[in-house]
């Protein structure tokens, strides 16, 4: 199986090739906690998460003293590695709280871009899957590995940090590599056509890494990620007529190409107008709302994944699109997000969680997630 290497400039499961499987976690540090906790766990955190991505089992394994519990938890012993990414992540509130609180001394080191997302229209947001102080997106090709490893960091930062959300994934819903075929999402469209590749080297510079210009130095050649919990009406949908689904996305069901003509990569085309001399594309469509050309060249490298949550009281599935982007900085994301304001799609949508974070650079041999900021 893939092994992708924990170390680099980059932090890994960002334009690595998008896995199968996600856990994704957010954490808040205990108010107990200190600046010298706050550390130990970082350096803690990135010790495991090397072995683990690995295919390696935490600390000392999953034997050992019989009068202590085992270092590893014991769930991936016999898995390979399965293409495992862990990338870690800060939350606004870490640097300080809502009121004002300095708790790590880490305030005057909060870059200008980092600040909790403002509301947008629409928004139906559930206070228990919003914000938090560290998140960490495992991703890879075994869900059974993805778990494993948010529970044994859990469990390593018992004490000093403890879960706050975490979201299940089980269908990547984006490609982040021309070598991989583009999924679908619950609505069952292709998703993930035109999002920012591993292989756009000038893209991944421009609207994805934190440049040397931008600073601070801590995050160049890292990025900032947005993660929004989307439900799908997913009901309503399916009552939906195929034209008027297609009509709301802008492109066909089967093929997934523009409704302005040609095959999955051509670009779309707003101008040209059908018979009733409307644009073929709808002027609501999503694809064209979230455009760039619509959005002053913008482009998030998106990263998603389909969440099942069950189902609710009234025998309706629980489901959505957990979306995850990349961007050089959350105003990028905000731009899109306003510009989808009167999206046909939104019909049929509901946000119910949202978190932004800063996704620090990767992590040199030797050193630990984070270290530049303290
Ligand atoms: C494109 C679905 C939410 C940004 C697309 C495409 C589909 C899709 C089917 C066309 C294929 C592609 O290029 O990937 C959905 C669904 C959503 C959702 C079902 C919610 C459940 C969002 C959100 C954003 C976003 C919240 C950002 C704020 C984009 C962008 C594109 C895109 C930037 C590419 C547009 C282009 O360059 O042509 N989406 N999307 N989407 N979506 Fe979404």
């Amino acid at each position: 199986g893939t092994v992708h290497a924990f170390h680099g400039e980059h932090q890994a499961g960002i334009s690595t090739p998008a896995q199968d499987r996600l856990h994704f976690a957010v954490f808040d540090v205990d108010s107990t906690a200190s600046r010298d906790d706050l550390i130990q766990l970082l350096k803690d955190w990135t010790a495991a998460a090397a072995r683990m991505t690995a295919g390696e089992e935490v600390g000392g394994g999953a034997d050992g003293s019989p009068l202590a519990p085992p270092d590893d938890t014991g769930e991936a012993l016999g898995l390979p590695a399965s293409a495992l990414t862990l990338t870690f992540g800060f939350g606004p509130a870490l640097f300080e709280t809502a009121d004002g609180d300095d708790r790590f001394g880490l305030a005057d080191r909060r870059p200008p871009e980092l600040t909790a997302l403002p509301r947008f229209r629409g928004d139906a947001l559930v206070e228990q899957l919003t914000g938090g102080d560290l998140c960490i997106q495992a991703c890879a090709d075994d869900p059974q590995v993805a778990v494993h490893a948010i529970r044994n960091l859990s469990r390593i930062a018992f004490g000093t940090a403890s879960l706050r959300w975490s979201q299940l994934g089980f269908g990547r819903t984006s490609s982040t590599s021309t070598s991989q075929a583009t999924p679908r999402n619950l609505f069952g469209f292709k998703d993930g056509t035109a999002n920012v590749k591993a292989e756009e080297q000038k893209a991944l510079d421009e609207q994805v890494w934190v440049g040397a210009e931008q600073g601070p130095t801590w995050m160049v050649g890292g990025s900032y990620l947005v993660a929004r919990k989307i439900r799908m009406v997913i009901e309503s949908w399916d009552r939906t007529r195929l034209e008027e689904q297609e009509r709301v996305i802008g492109r066909s069901k089967g093929e997934g190409a523009p409704l302005s003509g040609g095959t999955e990569f051509t670009e779309p085309d707003f101008h040209t107008t059908g018979a009733t001399d409307a644009p073929l594309i709808d002027r609501d469509a999503h694809v064209r709302l979230a455009h760039p050309d619509l959005n002053d060249g913008i482009r998030l490298l998106r990263r998603g994944y389909n969440y099942v949550d069950g189902n609710d009281s009234l025998g309706r599935l629980d489901a959505g699109l957990f979306f995850l982007s990349y961007q050089s900085s959350p105003e990028r994301f905000v731009t899109v997000q306003r510009s989808l304001a009167n999206d046909a799609l939104n019909e049929y949508l509901k946000h119910v969680g949202s978190a932004v974070f800063a996704i620090p650079r990767g992590i040199a041999t030797g050193s630990w997630i984070g270290r530049e900021l303290f």
